[in-house]
């Protein structure tokens, strides 16, 4: 049944690969981006913010796109849309906006006609769009994602974020296109770099999952994508290695990057300290970055509560 007067929804940004979990591991973060949905006479856009700048405002639009796949799997037909959309996600900052509004589009599609698709099958959907499941599956499913998608189907296991942990995210202004940054990489890797990425992957998932935070230290080195994007953003190296000097319990480069992620313990005094050095190492290498201090989000998408409103008139139409 298709609902007239329309859907709205939430849905987290996210940070990819946590380290290690190249295209593996996922966690969902407290910044977000809201999509209203609603059948109409003629397709019309209202975009607001200035993140959303350039985005385009016709059938050729993502959003409008992904939701007619949703209503051709449904066999239900909705060819005119009107579609609102605010965001405070960073575009291409390796913040997963390009997965949040793949889940967000699918999400809201699949609630304006009641919800004929699970939540798997969207995240097959969206995993298939995004060619890798980590920013999907955290922005779908909220909380710490383990992912595996075989070419079809995607597989999860969901863990919830331990309480202490917190995360600075340092978003530099520049832009970097995830397929710039994968581009870069080696197609084969050593038995011993292999081993190395396997290993802390495997003991991250389990740190996150035990709530032992003494881990992330070791579990969050990476040999198999950092090393390579590192001449991408400078000062990244010196940052990684010695962000655990300076009070984060661990650093990664955020999805492809630029963003750059430490995570802290939420009674660590020593915040400032951590801001500092990452904002000193960036401006040494002339790179200005919004440092951001975010929660883990354990909510994934998810429809507003009535009472709930989306930012649709706190930013200009753009
Ligand atoms: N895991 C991807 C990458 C980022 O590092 O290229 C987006 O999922």
């Amino acid at each position: 049944m298709i609902k007239a007067q329309g859907v709205r929804i939430r849905v987290p940004a996210s940070t990819a690969n946590l380290g290690p979990g190249f295209d593996t591991l996922g966690m969902a973060l407290s910044l977000y981006a809201w999509i209203e949905m609603k059948p109409a006479e003629q397709t019309k856009f209202y975009l607001y913010g200035e993140e959303l700048k350039g985005i385009p405002q016709d059938k050729s639009n993502l959003v409008y796109k992904l939701a007619q796949r949703v209503f051709e799997e449904a066999g239900v037909s909705v060819p005119e849309l009107e579609i609102s959309m605010a965001s405070e996600i960073p575009l291409t900052r390796g913040l997963g906006s390009s997965a949040s509004a793949i889940v967000g589009a699918l999400y809201a599609a699949n609630e304006l006609i009641g919800a004929p698709l699970s939540a798997d099958k969207l995240f097959d959907m969206a995993a298939a769009i995004e060619k890798h499941p980590d920013n999907v599956g955290a922005s779908l499913f909220g909380g710490i994602i383990s992912a595996v998608w075989d070419g079809e189907r995607a597989h999860y296991l969901r863990i919830e974020p331990p309480k202490e942990l917190r995360a600075l995210a340092a978003v530099p202004s520049f832009w970097l296109a995830t397929e710039q940054a994968r581009s870069i990489l080696p197609e084969t890797f050593s038995m011993e770099d292999t081993v190395y990425n396997v290993s802390r992957a495997a003991l991250l998932t389990g740190a996150f999952a035990a709530g032992r935070l003494d881990l992330i230290a070791e579990a969050m080195k990476d040999r198999i994508h950092q090393p390579y994007r590192a001449p991408l953003i400078p000062g990244m190296d010196r940052i990684l290695k010695e962000a655990v000097n300076h009070g984060a319990l661990g650093a990664a480069l955020s999805g492809a990057g630029p963003t750059l992620l430490a995570l802290t313990s939420r009674s660590s005094d020593r915040c400032s300290e951590l801001e500092a050095f990452i904002s000193d190492v960036l401006g040494e290498h002339g790179i200005e970055a919004k440092m951001l201090w975010l929660d883990p989000s354990s909510e994934g998408v998810r429809c507003l509560l009535s009472h709930e409103q989306a930012p649709f008139n706190a930013g200009s139409l753009v």
